[in-house]
């Protein structure tokens, strides 16, 4: 069902404005009969921050941004959904147009802003299907006009802790100006720590619930040495590598587009995000898993992003290019890799390359 209506509307779905297509897309995901993916082969399982994922493909955060079809993207096949950016007041974020497709370059551009209804919203559609399962976890972030972008994220923490699987605290965004800054390592050792404590604080009613960090595929290699310091001193419980970049690769094809301010996503990213995955991998030694973000549009760069040090991946842009059958077709090719390299699980691949990866050329 899924797949023929997806063959009838994905190339007028690419006619449209992005954003339009993109509410066109969660309507029908809200609305259409699903089918439910089959049962996961146990071999694509992984365990990791307590949590037992089915496989370990999951939505990345934008596509979901108000929590709105989560447990249709579960019954799809995704292994688990990260919903948000979700700010604590509701803001609309930039104006419009702010979201660009790359075509001839499988690539998108957005400076989005953290358009979000609210934490009040979300709070309540994700307190309607808490007791579903599967895994939902949440990214948060501040509002533009905070004056203290630390207590937002504690209170995002306080407020979301009963009903998210974990939590991705987002300074990555390069679409809020400043929130980057949050990167460097002084900011990032008070934010963690008030965050950490805050979680501490809701375990007591809530329970245990992991909290990870995402960050940009822009780090400088020092940058990235000061920030898995911090993220092991604070034993933070993973970090998602990466956000858009603001760099434009060169070699687009798209020369007009690429002009556009704001992240880019998608193919052109495969490369920096999984060098930035491979420096990560070798710092963190085993500290904690990472969820390999950026460019992956194929069962062949899914395992790359494992062997590169993913213990679980995530994508978005390719979905506007290649549909949601790209799920099924990375679970395909993994099972293949597992087998034709007699290992039992894919935890048994994760890293293999990743000093390799570190030794090539800075990526263009
Ligand atoms: C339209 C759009 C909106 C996004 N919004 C968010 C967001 O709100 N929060 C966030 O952490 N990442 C956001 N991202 C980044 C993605 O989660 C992901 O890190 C990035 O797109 C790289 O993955 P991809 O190449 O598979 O798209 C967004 C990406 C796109 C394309």
């Amino acid at each position: 069902m899924i797949g023929a209506f997806e063959h009838l509307a994905r190339p007028l779905l690419a006619t449209l404005d992005p954003e339009d297509a993109h509410d066109l897309t969660i309507a029908m995901l809200k609305f259409a009969p699903l089918p439910r993916a089959g049962k996961d082969d146990q071999r694509l399982g992984v365990r990791a921050f307590g949590l037992n994922f089915p496989n370990p493909i999951g939505m990345a955060a934008g596509f979901d941004k108000n929590a709105e079809v989560p447990d249709a993207l579960l019954r799809l096949g995704f292994g688990f959904v990260e919903v948000g950016t979700i700010t604590p007041q509701p803001q609309p974020g930039n104006p419009r147009p702010r979201v660009f497709r790359l075509a001839a370059d499988a690539a998108v551009i957005n400076r989005l802003g953290f358009n979000s209804r609210g934490a009040d919203r979300v709070m309540r559609r994700l307190a309607r299907r808490a007791d579903k399962g599967g895994i939902v976890g949440i990214n948060i972030g501040a509002n533009k006009n905070s004056s203290d972008r630390v207590a937002d994220y504690v209170r995002l923490i306080e407020r979301f802790a009963p009903v998210a699987s974990y939590v991705a605290i987002n300074v990555s965004s390069p679409n809020t100006p400043g929130l980057r800054d949050l990167q460097r390592a002084s900011a990032l050792g008070e934010l963690l720590a008030r965050v950490i404590e805050a979680r501490e604080r809701a375990a007591r009613d809530a329970g245990p619930m992991p909290v990870l960090l995402k960050i940009a595929p822009d780090v400088s290699l020092d940058e990235l040495d000061d920030i898995v310091g911090v993220a092991r001193a604070l034993r933070i419980d993973g970090m998602i590598v990466g956000n858009t970049t603001v760099t434009r690769p060169p070699g687009l094809r798209e020369t007009e587009g690429a002009k556009e301010a704001g992240g880019l996503s998608g193919r052109p990213l495969f490369s920096l995000s999984t060098r930035l995955l491979a420096e990560s991998y070798v710092r963190v030694e085993n500290a904690f898993p990472l969820i390999g973000v950026g460019g992956i549009d194929s069962g062949a760069a899914a395992l790359a992003k494992i062997r590169a040090g993913a213990t679980l991946l995530e994508l978005y842009s390719a979905l506007v290019f290649r549909g949601l059958g790209l799920v099924a077709e990375i679970k395909a090719a993994l099972i293949a890799a597992i087998a034709r390299e007699r290992r039992e699980s894919l935890r048994d691949l994760v890293g293999a390359d990743a000093v390799a990866v570190t030794a090539e050329p800075w990526p263009q």
